[in-house]
C-alpha cells in the first residue's frame, strides 16, 4: 500500500520470489488515498489478506495501526511490513535496515569499526539506523541540509555514543569508509557539496535511491574514487526478501532478482 504506487517494483519482486520458492501467493500494489490507511488496512485484513508492505506516505500510519512492534520498528517509529496472527493481531516490522546491511554484506563490506557518514535526516535515514548501529561501526556522522533535523535525529538515538550530527563545513579533513546518501536531493539532480577528499582508501558509497541511469551521488562516488559504489536496487530487493521471509519463513535468492531488475 502506498501513494503513489503505480511504479512500484515490489509486485514483480515478490512474484519472482514466489515462483523461485514455489510459494502460492498474490501480491498486488494497492493505491490508498491519504487519510484512508486505517480503513484500507482493516478491509484488507477482513478480506483475508495475509500480510503487506507499506511505503510512502503510510509508514507512520502503519506504525500506529499494529498491536505489536519489533524493537527496531519501535525505535524508528515506522513500519513497512505487517503480518497477522491466527487471532487477528497485527504485527509490524521495518526491513529497510536489514536490506541495506545485506546489500553491503553481498559486496563484502562490513560496517564493524568503520567511519560512516550519512547524508540526510528524514524517515529513510532513521529507518536504517538501528541495524547500522547493531553492526558496531566506529562512528556514524549525520549531515543534513537543515542541521537542526540532523541534531533532532541524533537525539532520538542518544543512547548510542557513536552517533553524532555534523555540519557540512566541519567535514574538511575528515575521511569516511562508508558514505550513505539518504536524501531525496537526487530527485532534483542535486546533492550536498561534499569535500573532494571525503573518501577513505577502499571506501564504499551507497545511494538509497536508484534510477535507470547513475544518480548524481553515484556519479560523485565514481568520480571521487570509491572502491564500491551501490545504488538502492540491491537494498530494495533485500528488504523485500526479509518481508517475504517474515510472511513465508522461506528465504528467496536475491541475486537473480537484482540482476533481472538491473537488466529490465
Ligand atoms: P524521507 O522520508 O524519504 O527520508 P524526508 O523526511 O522528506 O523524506 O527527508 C528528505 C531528506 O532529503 C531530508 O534530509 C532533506 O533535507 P532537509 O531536512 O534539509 O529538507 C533531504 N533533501 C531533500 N532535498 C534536498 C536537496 N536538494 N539538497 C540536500 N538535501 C535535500
Amino acid at each position: 500500500m502506498g501513494n503513489p504506487i503505480a511504479y512500484s517494483k515490489s509486485p514483480l519482486i515478490h512474484k519472482t520470489f514466489a515462483r523461485q520458492t514455489e510459494q502460492q501467493l498474490s501480491y498486488q500494489a494497492i493505491q490508498v488515498n491519504e487519510g484512508s490507511f486505517p480503513q484500507a488496512l482493516a478491509q484488507f485484513q477482513q478480506l483475508g489478506g495475509k500480510g503487506l508492505n507499506i511505503t510512502l506516505p503510510f509508514k507512520g500510519d502503519a506504525y500506529h495501526s499494529v498491536d505489536e512492534l519489533t524493537p527496531r520498528a519501535e525505535q524508528v517509529q515506522a513500519v513497512n511490513t505487517i503480518w497477522f496472527s491466527a487471532d487477528d493481531r497485527r504485527y509490524g516490522d521495518t526491513t529497510d535496515g536489514v536490506g541495506l546491511l545485506r546489500d553491503l554484506h553481498n559486496h563484502n563490506f562490513s560496517c564493524c569499526d568503520k567511519s560512516i557518514i550519512i547524508l540526510g535526516a528524514g524517515g529513510a535515514v532513521r529507518s536504517v539506523l538501528p541495524d547500522l548501529l547493531e553492526n558496531k561501526p566506529a562512528t556514524i556522522s549525520i549531515v543534513n541540509r537543515t542541521y537542526s533535523r540532523a541534531e533532532g535525529l541524533v537525539q532520538q538515538f542518544s543512547g548510542y555514543e557513536n552517533v553524532g550530527s555534523c555540519r557540512l563545513d566541519e567535514l574538511a579533513g575528515r575521511h569516511f569508509d562508508l558514505v550513505i546518501n539518504g536524501t531525496s536531493a537526487n530527485l532534483n539532480g542535486e546533492m550536498l557539496a561534499l569535500p573532494d577528499d571525503l573518501l577513505e582508501h577502499g571506501a564504499c558509497c551507497l545511494d538509497m535511491a536508484y534510477a535507470d541511469t547513475d544518480t548524481v551521488f553515484v556519479r560523485w562516488a565514481k568520480d571521487h574514487g570509491a572502491t564500491v559504489v551501490l545504488d538502492g536496487l540491491g537494498m530494495l530487493v533485500e528488504q523485500a526478501a526479509e518481508s517475504f521471509y517474515i510472511w513465508r519463513s522461506v528465504r528467496p535468492e536475491t541475486q537473480p532478482v537484482i540482476e533481472m531488475l538491473r537488466n529490465s
